[in-house]
């Protein structure tokens, strides 16, 4: 299922470069890459997708819980990475303990932006939307408990905004209305009209960030972990920002026919192209 070409990649990176796996369920984790590429690290950068199981975000906590660790594991052993980016709020919220403890690599996880947005919120009022599971977690309430800072928190979960992502990578053209409705919910929330910074709190969504600032009321600040999550993975690669060019190589899929149709997006940004599945039996779905 899986498909490499590592070896063939032109940039000239020495094939020492530190291999840094992203991993998401579909396309969500193309944003946590391209904010470790636009630092330019000296790394390989491999790509997972779990797109059997693709839209974590309404599934059931036992069965992703009982999952991500065995896939990431089974990953680890196949592609050897020198660190693993759990570059998905649904997985990072449910099981990052689990996962550290199945691997034995560096793994850095994306948690919703709470305190950061807290910290730049003048209104004292914050948007938090990711997916339906997300934002309803203990994990989520823990982090609002203790890093809101008293400010008022609009939470929303929206499964239709990864299916809009997934399909924009796909090619499809995204209507503005679809944004709209899938956002009216969430502005319509009691206190609302007040927040002025506001999360995406799945990697899904800032793929969709020029649509979703267009479909938002003027003033309101729209951020994400992307680029925290890259300093960390950097930093504890010992790796400079600037450093080399790199490598983005393998993409894995689950379901390599629901990733197929972004072979184009993950080709424009330099990874070989989605087309030679045959990957590792032991993750057969
Ligand atoms: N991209 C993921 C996240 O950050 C999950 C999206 C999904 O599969 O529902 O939460």
């Amino acid at each position: 299922m899986g498909f490499s070409a590592a070896d063939s990649h032109p940039s000239g990176t020495p094939s020492s470069a530190p291999k840094i796996l992203v991993f998401d369920s579909g396309v969500g984790g193309l944003s946590v890459a391209d904010a470790i590429l636009a630092k330019s690290p000296a790394a390989e950068i491999l790509y997972a997708a779990d797109t059997a199981y693709l839209p974590y975000g309404v599934r059931p906590d036992a069965e992703l819980k009982a999952r991500i660790p065995d896939l990431l594991a089974a990953l680890e052993r196949r592609y050897a990475p020198d660190l693993i980016v759990v570059a998905c709020n649904t997985a990072s919220t449910l099981a990052l303990p689990e996962v550290r403890a199945a691997v034995s690599v560096p793994v850095v996880g994306t948690v919703p932006a709470i305190k950061p947005a807290a910290e730049k919120s003048a209104a004292r009022v914050i948007g938090f939307l990711g997916t339906p599971r997300t934002v309803e977690r203990e994990y989520s309430e823990a982090l609002i408990r203790d890093f809101a800072n008293g400010c008022s928190v609009v939470r929303f979960g929206s499964a239709d905004l990864v299916d809009l992502a997934e399909r924009k990578l796909a090619g499809e053209t995204i209507r503005p209305e679809a944004i709209t409705a899938a956002l009216a919910p969430m502005f319509a929330m009691p206190d609302a009209d007040r927040m002025d910074v506001a999360v995406l709190a799945c990697t899904h969504f800032p793929l969709l960030r020029a649509e979703i600032e267009a479909a938002s009321p003027p003033g309101l600040a729209w951020i994400d972990s992307g680029e925290a999550i890259a300093r960390r993975t950097l930093s504890l690669l010992n790796l400079e920002c600037g450093s080399g060019r790199p490598r983005p190589t393998t993409v894995f899929s689950t379901a390599p026919d629901k990733l197929r149709p972004a072979a184009p997006a993950f080709a424009a940004r330099g990874f070989s192209p989605v087309e030679d599945w045959d990957g590792p039996e032991e993750l057969d779905d």
